[in-house]
């Protein structure tokens, strides 16, 4: 069997560290939305894992829905250029918006969400990050929650890709260089 884990020089935060901090992340969530259902947005595709487990550990009633951004093409950094693939099918006016990430890296993608749905109307925003990557930030903006702040390394699994591989590996890892570079 293909092991994609030996691609990793290193795991990062395992699957117990994510598990813990997605257990956190939640509690503070279902402080936040007391009495309200938020409409819970999973920018795909490198949120949806995270998204997953967030919205079961969470206690509040919550709406989800799907919206694809793409910035990074199949290559390793950002252009900067963040497109709408797949628009969300619930309309957001008057919603209390859960907008849930993987990572904010130079910090276009969430900028342009933020425009977009502020746009539409949303009654109030929140936005949960799995994991934030200030060294690379381009524009001053960052989550309400990040669950883990890393450094500039590249990373894979727990829904993260290179070329659309390592998503599905239970922990964070850091990829091997040998990989992205041949
Ligand atoms: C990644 C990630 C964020 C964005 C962050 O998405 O999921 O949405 O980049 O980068 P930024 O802060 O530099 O804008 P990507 O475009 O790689 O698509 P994916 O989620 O399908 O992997």
């Amino acid at each position: 069997m293909m092991e994609q884990g030996n691609d990793c020089e290193r795991i990062l935060f395992t699957a117990e560290d994510i598990a813990a901090q997605v257990k956190k992340a939640a509690a503070w969530l279902d402080e936040r939305f007391e009495g309200t259902v938020p409409l819970a947005v999973s920018v795909l595709k490198g949120s949806v894992i995270f998204f997953c487990d967030l919205v079961r550990a969470m206690k509040t009633p919550v709406q989800m829905d799907f919206m694809t951004l793409s910035s990074y093409g199949s290559g390793s950094s950002s252009s900067g250029m963040p497109k709408i693939v797949m628009d969300l099918s619930a309309p957001v006016e008057g919603r209390d918006v859960l907008l849930v990430e993987d990572i904010v890296d130079s910090g276009h993608t969430l900028v342009k969400l933020k425009e977009l749905l502020g746009g539409r109307g949303a009654k109030s925003f929140t936005v949960v990050s799995l994991l934030d990557k200030p060294s690379r930030r381009e524009v001053d903006v960052k989550a309400d929650y990040s669950c883990f702040t890393v450094g500039n390394e590249f990373i894979v699994g727990y829904g993260l890709d290179y070329a659309q591989r390592y998503r599905n590996l239970p922990y964070i890892g850091v990829l091997k260089r040998e990989i992205y570079e041949k």
